[in-house]
């Protein structure tokens, strides 16, 4: 069976990821290499149902019922989007994947990182990205980007956005082989250069 690749852009909010996953993206399709952009939480009709309580909702959300939102979520994506096209022989570009799971829910909502990965097995069904890029930016610019007008998650504060960030640093250490860290303070040229050398090398 033909397989494509599967590679997944990470990092807090306003790290400037969704910039590079489209200009991968433009770059791969210049090359006629098939690709699909998608993203979580939100591809397709149930994801997008999904992705509106999950940032819109005005209620509390209990942190596992916020866990289990976006792993299925993640789940129905995996099955009817990302794998389709990996067996079609796709490049998937994915902005945010499990490792947003593991930074937010786990580092920055303090959850229970160990049990989060057992659920995301199971929501994920055997499935693994090639190769997950980090987009690194600390807290504050972080928090300075997405500007005043902010949606469930992007107001948690500075202190949780430290802890995702550190997430994030912590995931790559544990994981060099798949896990690259990107200067994301550098400017957007620079970064799509390196962008782009990774994903080659691949
Ligand atoms: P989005 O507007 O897509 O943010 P961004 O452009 O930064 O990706 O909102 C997604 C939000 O959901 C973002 O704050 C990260 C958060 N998130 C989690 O907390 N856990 C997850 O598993 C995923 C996929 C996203």
């Amino acid at each position: 069976m033909q397989k494509g690749l599967f590679i997944t852009f990470e990092g807090s909010d306003g790290c400037g990821k969704t910039t590079q996953i489209n200009l991968l993206n433009e770059y791969l399709r210049a090359k006629c290499r098939p690709t699909l952009l998608t993203r979580e939480p939100g591809s397709g009709g149930l994801g997008i149902k999904i992705r509106e309580i999950l940032l819109n909702f005005e209620g509390e959300i209990a942190p596992n019922c916020e866990s289990f939102l976006f792993l299925a979520d993640r789940a129905q994506h995996v099955e009817y989007t990302i794998k389709p096209a990996l067996k079609e022989g796709k490049i998937v570009l994915c902005d945010r994947h499990t490792d947003s799971t593991l930074a937010y829910q786990g580092y920055g909502r303090e959850g229970d990182i160990e049990r989060i990965k057992l659920l995301n097995e199971i929501a994920v069904n055997g499935l693994k990205p090639d190769l997950t890029l980090v987009f690194d930016i600390p807290a504050e610019t972080s928090l300075k980007r997405v500007g005043h007008d902010k949606d469930r998650m992007e107001a948690s504060g500075l202190e949780f956005f430290d802890r995702v960030r550190n997430g994030y640093l912590e995931i790559a250490k544990l994981e060099p082989e798949r896990v690259r860290v990107i200067d994301a303070s550098d400017s957007i040229e620079n970064i799509h250069k390196k962008v782009v050398e990774i994903v080659e090398s691949l």
